[in-house]
This record gives structure tokens, sequence and C-alpha cells, in this order.
């Protein structure tokens, strides 16, 4: 208590541990990152997706035979029911692609035979169905948003080849492939992130899986959480020309306007996802388009600007989301598709959260200091001045 007699308040939920967790470290002061041990350098330059999803639900690295009948799984499980096509179809025209996602996630529980089962084993299957159909919904949504129709997966290609070709209709570049699969590794987990809390706090109350998830994706819309990268590549276009990035920065930055895809609230250093990406990028340079090539020029002059002035002051650093937008343009992603490809990767994370919580479940109930008057007097309506 604060000598008032209020309640300390951790606005939010700054410094509050709210479950112990055996998934991720993030370890905001070194810099570092790891999935259920592994450190994220050693993950990006090793592993797949579909290898990462594996270790992040079961808790270890699978063996071949493992990882072959898990991406078999995942293949079988991609086709999307006929209902849920329509949903997309009727809503993607008309609505942001993170809204139709939650809605065809909301749909897919009518798929669902045997909603009562909330065994562990149940949300298991749950979730590696729910993994492999967020990747066919978010093309899907892709496409229909420009009158195209729902491509039929294809059981040969990987998961991030499968879902470039559901969004284009034609099978990706080797590269763009490779640059999706190290987007969805870099993505799929962050510990009790504001999306993971939200899928945790729904879940909490018992309710089922898709509606815990369906909180998570609501929750990541926000440009304060995934929606950061949409917004980054937006100002980054916004500023045009790479001459012109430092007397924007210092406009917003004077304007106490937020520069997007910078700052953390655990990360007090440079976040380690954005340095690999950003090194991806530098990397791919040399057979880009000139936009690619202007909005890599902006984000490093930003970059340099930024940590420059709030790095080592204020411990505001690049996040994962301010080099993602130039990568997703090289591979010719829409801008409106970032966030939902993001949903894609983090569904994993979601969902081994959710079911690590459940096997300790407590339902969320935090308290709210009230500072409002008591025991007003009621004034009828017709004496009210
Ligand atoms: N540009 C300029 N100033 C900033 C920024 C930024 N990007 N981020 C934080 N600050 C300043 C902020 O204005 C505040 O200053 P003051 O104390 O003078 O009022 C101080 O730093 C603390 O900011 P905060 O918003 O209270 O910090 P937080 O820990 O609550 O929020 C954050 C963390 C990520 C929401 C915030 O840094 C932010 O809004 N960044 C831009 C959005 C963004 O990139 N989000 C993606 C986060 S990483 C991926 C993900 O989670 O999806």
């Amino acid at each position: 208590m604060a000598e008032t007699g209020a309640p300390v308040i951790s606005h939010g939920l700054e410094g509050v541990y709210i479950a112990e967790s055996k998934i991720c470290k993030v370890d905001g002061s070194a810099g570092r990152l790891y999935y259920r041990g592994y450190s994220i350098d050693l993950l990006a330059n090793n592993s797949t997706y579909e290898e990462v999803c594996y270790l992040i639900l079961y808790g270890r690295l699978p063996k071949r035979r493992e990882l072959d009948a898990f991406r078999k799984k995942l293949i079988e499980a991609r086709p999307l029911p006929g209902m849920v096509i329509d949903v997309i179809d009727e809503f993607a025209r008309r609505q942001d692609p993170m809204d139709t996602l939650r809605s065809a996630v909301s749909a897919l529980s009518a798929y669902d035979n045997d909603m009562n089962d909330s065994s562990e084993a149940a949300n298991f299957d749950r979730s590696v169905n729910l993994v492999s159909k967020l990747a066919g919904i978010v093309a899907t949504i892709g496409r229909c948003r420009n009158g195209g129709g729902y491509v039929e997966p294809d059981g040969t290609l990987t998961h991030a080849e499968n879902l470039l070709y559901m969004l284009n209709g034609s099978r990706p570049s080797q590269k763009d492939a490779k640059l999706l699969d190290l987007m969805l590794i870099l993505h799929a987990e962050h510990s009790s992130n504001a999306s993971t809390f939200s899928t945790l706090v729904a879940g909490s109350t018992l309710a089922d899986l898709y509606s815990a998830v369906t909180s998570g994706i609501a929750a990541l819309k926000g440009p304060l959480h995934g929606g950061a990268d949409e917004a980054a590549l937006r100002m980054m276009r916004a500023i045009g020309s790479p001459d012109n990035t430092e007397r924007y920065i210092e406009d917003a930055l004077k304007g106490k306007r937020k520069i997007m895809g910078f700052g953390h609230r655990v990360y007090k250093t440079y976040d380690p996802r954005a340095m690999i990406i950003k090194q991806d990028l530098i990397a791919l340079q040399e057979n880009e388009s000139q936009e690619v090539k202007a909005l890599t020029a902006i984000a490093l002059r930003a970059e340099k600007m930024m940590i420059d002035r709030l790095g080592k002051t204020h411990g505001i650093w690049p996040n994962i989301d301010f080099f993602a937008g130039p990568i997703y343009v090289s591979m010719g992603m829409p801008i409106e598709m970032f966030t939902p490809v993001f949903a894609a990767s983090r569904i994993v994370g979601w969902c081994a959260h959710m079911m690590e919580y459940w096997q300790n479940n407590r339902i969320f109930r935090p308290l709210e200091y009230y500072s409002g008057p008591v025991d007003l007097e009621y004034v009828p309506l017709d004496r009210r001045k």
C-alpha cells in the first residue's frame, strides 16, 4: 500500500509474473531468446517451422521419425471446411484481415466433433489442427480480399511453401519460402506477451481452445503489438526517400509520436530477432527491387538515428517488427497480411502456453483500485438537472 492508502498499481502489469513456464525465456537485458532452452539464433540457422512447432508443443526436438509423423499430421489437417471458406469469402472483402481471421477461427470450432472433450490429448490434436489450418486460413483471406478463390493445399510442400502457394496460387521461389520459414520461426513464441496473456485469460475460465486463441488474435491486431510490423512499413513508405529519414524521425520525436518497430517492455537492448532479420535483409539486397533497396536504406538510417538518440539512454531499440516489412515486401506479401502471418506463426505459442497453463489452472482475476465516489443519491430521471 502507498501512504495514501491506495495500493501500488502495476500499470500494464509491468514486472508482474503471472505463471511459471518452461516454454520460452526472454532475457531482456542480454538480448537473448530461447525456445525450450534452444537459442533463437541456433533455431533460425538450423531448424524449420515444423520442427520448431514440435519443439514448442512437445518440449524437445523430434527424432526423424517423429518429425515425419508430425509433418504428415500437419499436411493432413490443411484442407479447410467449405463453410469456413464461405465465411472468409464473405468477410474478407469487407474488413481487416485480422477481423476475418478471428471469425474464421470461431467458425472452425463448428467442425470440431468433440468440443466436450477437454482432455490434454484432445487439446494437443486441436493445437496441431490449428497450427496447420491457420496458415491456410490466412492465405485464403489474402486471396479472397482480392476476389481470388480458395486454393487447395499441396501436400508435397512445406508449411511455409504451402502458405505462399495457397496465397498466390503458384509455387514460391526457394528464396521466398526460406524467408517465410525464417519469419515463422522467429514469430512462433515469445512468453507472456499481450496476445498470449489474452489467450491465457480467456482459457483460464475453462473456455475452449478456439475461444482462447480468438482472444489472442484480437490482442495481436493492435499496433502496439503484432500490428507494429504494418505500422513500421507504413512509416517507411511515408518517409519515401532515404534522405528524408532523419528529418521525419526528428519531427516524430519532437511531436512525441512513437516510432513503430522500436521499444519493448522486456528487451532493453537489441531484440535478437530484429538482429537476425536485419542481417537477412542486408544479405538479400543484391537482386532486390528499387523499392526494397530504398526501404532498407530508410530502415538502416532510422535504426542508426533511433539507437543514437534513444538506444543506450532510454533502452529503446529495434524490435522484431521493424525490419520485417522490407522482408515481406521482398517476397511480394501485401502489407495487410503481415499481422495475419504473424498470427499464423504465433498460434503454436498460444496453444502451448494454454495447455501448459491448464495443467495448473487458476482463473485470472486481478484487482482494480476504485477511486470514484460511493453511496450517491439516486435522483429520478425527470428531476435531474
Ligand atoms: N518510439 C518513441 N518513444 C518510445 C517508443 C517508440 N517506439 N517506445 C517507447 N517509447 C517511449 C515512450 O514514449 C515513453 O516515454 P516517456 O516515459 O517519456 O513517456 C517510454 O518510452 C516508455 O514507453 P511505454 O509505451 O510506456 O513502454 P511500454 O513498455 O509500455 O511499451 C511498447 C512497450 C512496445 C508498446 C512500446 O515501446 C511501443 O509502443 N513501441 C512501438 C510499437 C511496437 O513497435 N510494438 C511492437 C513490440 S515487439 C513485437 C510484439 O510484441 O508484437
